[in-house]
């Protein structure tokens, strides 16, 4: 899917996030959306804080389905050093509970001479301020009369031997898994202007059919009979008819049909759904790996063709072929991709 974003702030958080290994980090929390947990992870922060064990918090967990949230945290608490919680940010009890599972994944740490140092990351739109406003009472300072070590990162002292270091929400430059992409734009992480909401809308659509506790859910908001012969736009235009989505001349309007879609998923009007297992999500993960790895092998042996000839007129001439396929391919992002950052990033997204 093409998302047309700038990543806000990434290089300075990233710049953030490398200081603050230098200066001294024992856990790294990572909030993620409890209805995606494998798509909003940001595969930048495991290559940043690789090596320090970390709390997988599954946030915004009341709109996601039970049972699927269930699966997930079953799988990040097999992982090594690792360990996860179902939260609702607001929700005061379960927040303190990340104090404790922090503690416990740096045992080693407390006290005032060696207080536990815990930086919290997250995509935007996923939950952190709702939740560190939820974990700052009024005995723990929000200190931005206390900076941490960059101007963009704050230190929160949330007891007298425990820091939380907040950076801003960090997206990443190329989303490598298709899937994630339209799950990201489902769920509201990236701005409405950066992609198609139609087409979202209809891979929203497909997904939920091809589940059938899901497609139940549909059939009972929208009122719909069978849909088993309608195609993905057919089933919209017929969701979009239900709602009221017309166009003058009795035709529907399909780009409301989809705000109308995507809004009622998000306010969990549909119900409690979850877009990916941890298994759809490895699956998903090898099929853009192999991707990426015969990207990377077609420039490589791009770049060697080129790199043949003798002569610089031989060169150039061999460059204006090869860019010429390469322009007639379809499925290339390297352009996508800032100079700044290295092209293997945004190939193995971990769950
Ligand atoms: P951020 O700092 O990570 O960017 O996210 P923030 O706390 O601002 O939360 C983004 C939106 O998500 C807010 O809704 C917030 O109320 C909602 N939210 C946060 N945690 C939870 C949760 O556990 N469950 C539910 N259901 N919602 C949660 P908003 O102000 O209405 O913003 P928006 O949804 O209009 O963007």
């Amino acid at each position: 899917m093409a998302i047309n974003w700038f990543p806000g702030h990434m290089n300075s958080t990233r710049n953030a996030i490398n200081d603050r290994m230098k200066a001294g980090l024992d856990v790294v929390i990572e909030l993620l959306d409890a209805r995606l947990p494998g798509s909003s992870a940001n595969p930048l922060l495991a290559q940043l804080t690789a090596g320090k064990p970390t709390l997988k918090l599954l946030n915004k967990q009341d709109l996601a389905d039970p049972a699927r949230t269930a699966l997930w945290l079953a799988h990040y608490n097999s992982l090594p050093d690792t360990r996860a919680i179902g939260l609702d940010a607001g929700n005061k009890a379960p927040a303190q509970a990340l104090i404790k599972a922090c503690r416990e994944l740096a045992p080693l740490r407390g006290g005032m001479v060696k207080p536990v140092r815990v930086l919290i990351c997250g995509i935007p739109n996923v939950g952190k301020s709702t939740l560190i406003n939820t974990l700052v009472s009024k005995r723990s300072a929000k200190t931005g009369d206390e900076p941490g070590i960059t101007k963009i990162e704050q230190k929160i002292v949330l007891a007298e031997d425990f820091y939380l270091f907040d950076t801003p929400g960090m997206l990443w430059p190329k989303i490598a898994i298709e899937e994630s992409g339209y799950n990201l734009a489902a769920s509201g992480a990236i701005g409405r202007n950066a992609f198609d909401e139609a087409e979202v809308a209809l891979e929203l659509l497909d997904y939920l059919r091809r589940h059938p506790a899901y497609l139940d859910m549909l059939k009972a908001r929208y009122k719909l009979g069978e849909v088993a012969g309608l195609n993905d736009e057919e089933l919209l235009t017929e969701i979009g008819r239900k709602r009221g989505a017309m166009l003058s001349g009795g035709r529907v309007n399909l780009q409301k049909a989809a705000e109308v879609l995507m809004y009622e998923f998000r306010q969990k009007v549909l119900g409690a759904i979850s877009l990916e297992t941890p298994e759809e999500f490895l699956a998903w993960s090898a099929v853009a790996a192999e991707r990426e790895a015969a990207r990377l092998a077609k420039a490589a042996d791009r770049k060697k063709r080129v790199k043949g000839p003798a002569t610089r007129a031989e060169r150039d001439a061999a460059l204006a072929a090869a860019e010429g396929e390469a322009s007639a391919g379809t499925d290339d992002q390297a352009d996508d991709v800032p100079a700044d950052v290295p092209e293997d990033v945004s190939g193995d997204s971990p769950v």
